[in-house]
């Protein structure tokens, strides 16, 4: 049985095969114990590096073309040269869930920061050897009770900042912002954050996509906050495409209180249903909506691996 002493949208089942997987590291397929990145590195050091998380089912990274936009797109954005082209990150891929002989149920991190520094100091131009890249890959279901419980979510001091301080869409290794906003829900006793963002309007939770459902309409930010989730993205576009009224806009957290059902948005878990903001119970429980739009979404992935020539 798995004990929740901490319930977050990112509880996987406990998978024993997961204490013996190879890691890619620069090339090289390492056992997780021996896979060491230098006190130097600029990740270590300073949060100087992207990352993307995806999903492999049936042998097929669903979505990789946009998670791979993102990535790249980022990387450019801060100048941080990937090295490889898209095709060379899928090699990586495929050489790494080969060495685990994985291909189903699978969840990656793929990492790449500035790499070794010359010296313990900020500037970017010390890292003169080349990105370090690293894929952590692990066999990954999410725990049933995400779907049965739901998240109870805490409105946090920490908010969103503005684009210009450190634009939200940046999937950075430093996750700070985040982090606090995080530690601040787990002190107010609930299970992750809920942040606003610079002028009080509902944005987004510290590791999800936030969504509302009110009278039958799906409600998010308006996403100039919030992290261009790959998933928030799939949940509006099949809400379009499937006569469900959507809405990106600024709203409050008397909507939010109101709302008939709440749910976030991940690679990792898809959507979660939110149980409770602030203490206060949202909905009734049975989240019919969020409940067509999660079937809608698993209908979407293995539409999306089948294009992709994957067997399902
Ligand atoms: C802060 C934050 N919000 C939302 C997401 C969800 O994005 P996606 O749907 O692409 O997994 C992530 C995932 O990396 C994240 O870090």
């Amino acid at each position: 049985m798995n004990v929740l002493t901490s319930h977050s949208t990112h509880d996987a089942q406990e998978d024993m095969r997961n204490r013996d997987i190879k890691i890619y590291l620069n090339g090289d397929l390492v056992h997780r114990d021996e896979a060491k990145v230098s006190v130097y590195d600029s990740g270590f050091m300073l949060g100087d590096g992207m990352w993307e998380g995806m999903r492999l089912y049936h042998g097929k990274w669903a979505f990789f073309e946009e998670h791979m936009d993102r990535f790249f797109n980022s990387c450019k954005a801060v100048s941080l040269d990937v090295g490889l082209d898209k095709e060379g990150i899928r090699e990586a891929l495929a050489a790494t869930a080969e060495a685990n002989g994985m291909t189903h149920d699978v969840h990656c991190r793929l990492m790449l920061t500035r790499g070794v520094k010359a010296k313990p100091f900020q500037h970017p131009g010390l890292s003169r050897s080349g990105p370090t890249l690293v894929i952590i890959m692990e066999h990954s279901k999410p725990v049933e009770t995400l779907q049965s419980k739901g998240i109870r979510l805490a409105t946090v001091p920490q908010v969103r900042g503005l684009p210009m301080s450190q634009d939200a869409k940046y999937n950075s290794h430093s996750k700070l912002n985040c982090v606090i906003a995080c530690l601040q829900a787990e002190q107010a006793g609930a299970d992750e954050a809920l942040m606003l963002d610079p002028h009080g309007f509902v944005n987004t939770t510290n590791a999800c996509n936030f969504f509302i459902v009110r009278r039958g309409e799906v409600w998010t930010s308006s996403g100039d906050y919030c992290m261009n989730g790959v998933t928030r993205q799939k949940v509006i576009d099949l809400c379009r495409n499937n006569d469900i009224p959507v809405f990106e806009k600024n709203y409050t957290l008397y909507e939010a209180y109101g709302a008939d059902e709440a749910f976030l948005t991940g690679t990792f878990g898809a959507q979660t249903p939110v149980a409770s903001i602030d203490g206060k119970a949202i909905g009734s429980g049975e989240n019919p909506v969020t409940r067509r739009i999660r079937a809608l979404y698993k209908g979407l992935i293995q539409e999306n691996i089948r294009e992709q020539g994957g067997q399902i």
